[in-house]
Parts: C-alpha cells; sequence; structure tokens
C-alpha cells in the first residue's frame, strides 16, 4: 500500500514512543493533602478515602517523612478543629490545630513545602465557608476572617497559602494582610475555579464540613459555565494570585486547558476526593487496573495544561513515575 504518512512509525517500541512524548511528568508537579485533627496518638483511615487518615499533630510527622521519601515536597493540609462556632474562630486561633501542626512540621521537615487550605468550613458550627447573615452567607464580613486565618498559617511558618472558600475579593484581603504584616514573599495559590462539586462528597465526610443547611452554589460555581472560570481566574489574577488552580479536576480539563491558554500564572489543578474514591471503589471490585488508570488519568491533567497536580495519589504517583510508568 502507497502511504506516505504512517502515525505508527512512531510508536514502533519503547524507546521511540518515549522520544516523542509530549506530556513530561516529575514528582516536583504533586502536592499532597493531608487531615490533621486534635487529640494525640491518632491515625484513623477515613472510610470514604481507604488509605487515607487522619492524623493529630504528633502522627503527622510520620507522614510527612513517609511523604517526602515517596518524592513528593509539597504537601496541602485541611484542619479538623476540637470545637466549631458560628466564626470558625478554630480557623484562626494561634494554637488551632494547622497553627500546632505547620509549626512541628517546619520544625522538624524544613525543606518541606507545606501549603495551607484557607476556609472556614471545616470550623463552623454551619459548615458554610463564610460568616453567615440570616441564612446567606455574608462575603465581606467573612474577608477579615480569612484573612486573618491566612496571616496565622504564615505566622507558623507556613510557605504558601490557598484559600479555598469562593469569596469574591479574598484574594486580594490576603495579599494585603500578608503585605502589611511583611510576608511580601509568601504566594497565594488561588482556588481560582472552583465548582460546586458533588466530587468533594468523600472529603466532606473526612472533614466533617457538610453545611447544615442548603448547598455552596451561592458561591461556588456552577458547572455549566465555562466564561465565568475565565472571569473568576482574570479577577484573581488581578487580585495578586501566583498560582491558579482549578476543581476537580477529571471532569473540567477544558477548564484547564482554557486557563493554561489565557494566562501566564502556572496552572494547578485538584483531583478531588470523588475522583480518588471512584477509582479505588471500582479497582476493589476488580473492575479496573488501579495504577494504570492512575496514571492515565494524571497524564490527562498534565497534557490539559496543568503544571501542578494535588491528589490523593501523589505517593504512588510519584512512585509510578520514577519507574517510568507514565511520563
Ligand atoms: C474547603 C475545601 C473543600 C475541598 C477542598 N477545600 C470542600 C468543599 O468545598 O466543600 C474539597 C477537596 C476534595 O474533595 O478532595 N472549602
Amino acid at each position: 500500500m502507497e502511504m506516505i504518512q504512517r502515525p505508527r512509525r512512531l510508536r514502533r517500541n519503547p524507546v521511540i514512543r518515549s522520544m516523542v512524548r509530549e506530556t513530561r511528568v516529575s514528582p516536583d508537579s504533586l502536592i499532597y493533602p493531608l487531615f490533621v485533627c486534635e487529640g494525640k496518638g491518632i491515625r484513623h483511615e477515613i472510610p470514604s478515602l481507604p488509605g487515607q487518615y487522619h492524623y493529630s499533630v504528633d502522627t503527622l510527622q510520620k507522614a510527612a517523612e513517609e511523604t517526602l521519601q515517596a518524592g513528593v515536597h509539597a504537601i496541602m493540609l485541611f484542619g479538623l478543629p476540637g470545637e466549631k462556632d458560628e466564626k470558625g474562630s478554630g480557623a484562626y486561633a494561634e494554637n488551632g490545630v494547622i497553627q500546632r501542626a505547620v509549626r512541628e512540621l517546619k520544625k522538624n521537615f524544613p525543606e518541606l513545602f507545606v501549603i495551607t487550605d484557607v476556609c472556614l468550613c471545616e470550623y463552623t458550627s454551619h459548615g458554610h465557608c463564610g460568616m453567615l447573615r440570616g441564612c446567606e452567607v455574608d462575603n465581606d464580613a467573612t474577608l477579615p476572617l480569612l484573612a486573618k486565618t491566612a496571616l496565622s498559617h504564615v505566622q507558623a511558618g507556613a510557605d504558601m497559602v490557598a484559600p479555598s472558600d469562593m469569596m469574591d475579593g479574598r484574594v486580594a484581603a490576603i495579599r494585603r494582610t500578608l503585605d502589611q504584616n511583611g510576608y511580601t514573599d509568601i504566594p497565594i495559590l488561588s482556588y481560582a475555579v472552583k465548582y460546586a462539586s458533588s466530587f468533594y462528597g468523600p472529603f466532606r465526610e473526612a472533614a466533617g464540613s457538610a453545611p447544615a443547611f442548603g448547598d455552596r452554589k451561592s458561591y461556588q460555581m456552577d458547572f455549566h459555565n465555562r466564561r465565568e472560570a475565565l472571569r473568576e481566574a482574570a479577577l484573581d489574577v488581578e487580585e495578586g494570585a501566583d498560582i491558579l488552580m482549578v476543581k476537580p479536576a477529571m471532569s473540567y480539563l477544558d477548564i484547564v486547558r482554557e486557563c493554561r491558554d489565557a494566562f501566564s500564572l502556572p496552572i494547578a489543578a485538584y483531583s478531588v476526593s470523588g475522583e480518588y474514591a471512584m477509582i479505588k471503589a471500582a479497582a476493589a471490585r476488580g473492575w479496573i487496573d488501579e495504577e494504570k488508570i492512575v496514571c492515565e488519568a494524571a497524564a490527562g491533567v498534565f497534557r490539559a495544561g496543568a503544571s501542578i497536580l494535588e491528589t490523593y495519589y501523589a505517593k504512588e504517583l510519584a512512585q509510578f513515575m520514577k519507574e517510568g510508568r507514565i511520563g
């Protein structure tokens, strides 16, 4: 058969396939989320996230060590406070669970890059991401509390803060507060494009942060919208964000690509709890090959244009990358 173009020529063996590979991956691009709770000696597996745990500050140290050993240098911390109240005071308490965890981690592992999730939902009695006025989440009353939370994390030693609340103007409020306190060098990873998603279900169980009434649709984005994502991201760029995150990842790869093409800031994607839980559940039934699916899903996120991937599979992925199973 006479044929000049034969794409199969470049797929004949592993050497040539690897030579022409378009997406290269590295453990340097990974962020591993960790949950920290009050108490001592606690390492409880989270039922909806098999293989992920609630750690108290002491056991978290071992988890951090294992993360570094796996080749992952960045973690993101989520806190489970002992007590919750209307104003989410645990989020910005000097001796709050995150503040203590960060201090201890940076003391033991100065080389570990510690990012903190900045939000009130895990700390409020009503489970919403901000202050309530009646049944509404009051945007402007929430901003000072978010800024205070971010500042307390940074004072404890956090390397980067990641606001996930979706209040308007929060990046500007946090940037201003950090700068006024001399933390001009601490970057903000903004959850710039965060959809109101059912893929967060297992996380809310893990963090005990499901809203007591209603949902988060008045602040998180409608999943039918694409142009709005660009608007949200553009606002965060203007407000001083250093990295833009799209969340969830798997069902939003088009948005990752749009953001990548439209902005010059690094783009991160968060492969959220529901994505992890689905793969775990199907793999447990023997319906899919967990390792291969994890590699394929991660490659998809990088191919879509993300340069950073936050995932509960970070440690496994780092191993797969070292073994050359991906990228
Ligand atoms: C806090 C927050 C959530 C997640 C990250 N930060 C939950 C939510 O918005 O309800 C979800 C992470 C995941 O599902 O893995 N606002």
